[in-house]
């Protein structure tokens, strides 16, 4: 059932420009439900982990693109936080499972006050049967219990949202992205090499800015979860706020920086750290010399991705380097210890 792969994470991995192409089918289901939600004044994502991480795009996207005011907030926080939900606030619970306990009850605490909408992997799970809305990625089961394709997916359905609450300009850019992802792929023998120099490291940085913030944390948070080092994803502007201090001769820094606006800035940080001795590893266009120059080593992807796409596309190699430093390391990346794939405890 691995399809000849080692583990499920890596077969899903490969499983994810299908994940996409199969959620963009969804479109005429995105339209209907932006219809029947109706005019909405303020957006409130909230989910955990990887789902949390999705949402922080779904923030990025729309307040820069539609101009909507919006929160994310960590489920497990929700109840602490006195929020002003109304019946024009869209409360958009995201979770792959749509059976974590945190997610379920801001789920039930919202549905009374707020337009409440779940975007879910698993069909008839109990987050589909609470919410007054619900979207379904179609990322199909996911085994491995890092959550990888159901990613991607989310990611789709959260700009397909966008383009279907007012920038439709976005699908064309969409339908491109499977197969850009399938080149990204195509450059795992490289990432497999590359992961190698970094098995035995304690400490792992990411940054990014914008967009690519929300794929810094991601990309740290897969690393934590399979190969048990230390990895923190930081906006790269932060750096110098506290964590330059942890940056030392051969820390490996993965620096995410997709052309557009924040480029040139967070190539300044990359100078940054690497005039302290880290090793960087960037991440970028394949035309990016500035970036490469600046790298130890380099992962490049099309340049025709720019920082808005950049979140669907740059997380790819990030777990495909989390995979490979995993299986470097000896340990089974499908079973992280004391993880588990759905958590229905508080
Ligand atoms: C990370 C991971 C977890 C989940 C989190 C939320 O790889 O799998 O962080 O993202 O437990 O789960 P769902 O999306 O099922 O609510």
């Amino acid at each position: 059932e691995k399809a000849g792969y080692d583990h499920f994470m890596i077969k899903e991995i490969h499983e994810e420009p299908g994940a996409v192409r199969d959620t963009l089918t969804e479109m005429d289901d995105v339209m209907r439900v932006v219809k029947e939600i109706g005019e909405v004044e303020r957006v409130c994502f909230v989910a955990c982990g990887t789902s949390y991480h999705a949402s922080l795009v779904g923030k990025y996207l729309f307040e820069s693109i539609l101009g909507i005011p919006t929160d994310v907030i960590l489920a497990s926080e929700f109840r602490y936080s006195a929020r002003a939900l109304t019946d024009r606030t869209l409360a958009v619970f995201i979770s792959q499972s749509g059976e974590t306990a945190d997610t379920l009850n801001a789920l039930r605490s919202a549905n009374s006050r707020a337009k409440t909408l779940a975007i879910v992997n698993v069909l008839g799970s109990s987050a589909t049967r609470e919410a007054q809305h619900v979207l379904y990625t179609r990322a199909g089961p996911e085994i491995g219990v890092a959550a990888t394709k159901t990613y991607v997916s989310q990611l789709t359905i959260i700009y397909m949202l966008v383009a279907a609450m007012g920038a439709p300009e976005l699908i064309e850019k969409l339908e491109k992205v499977p197969a850009i992802m399938e080149e990204a792929l195509g450059d795992e023998d490289n990432i497999r090499a590359l992961s190698s120099h970094y098995s035995n490291v304690s400490d792992f940085f990411f940054i990014g800015r914008g967009f690519s913030y929300p794929t810094a944390l991601e990309g740290a948070l897969k690393l934590k979860e399979i190969t048990y080092i230390h990895g923190e994803g930081y906006a790269a502007g932060e750096l110098k706020h506290g964590p330059l201090a942890l940056i030392d001769d051969g820390v490996p820094v993965v620096a995410i920086s997709p052309p557009g606006p924040c480029h040139d800035k967070t190539l300044s940080n990359v100078e940054e750290v690497r005039a302290r001795g880290a090793r960087v590893i960037g991440v970028g266009s394949t035309l990016d010399e500035a970036l490469r120059k600046e790298a130890d080593d380099f992962i490049g992807l099309s340049p025709e991705v720019d920082e808005v796409l950049s979140p669907l596309v740059y997380i790819v190699p990030l777990q495909l380097l989390s995979y490979y430093v995993s299986v470097e390391r000896g340990l089974d990346p499908d079973k992280p210890k004391n993880l588990a794939k759905c958590v229905t405890v508080e």
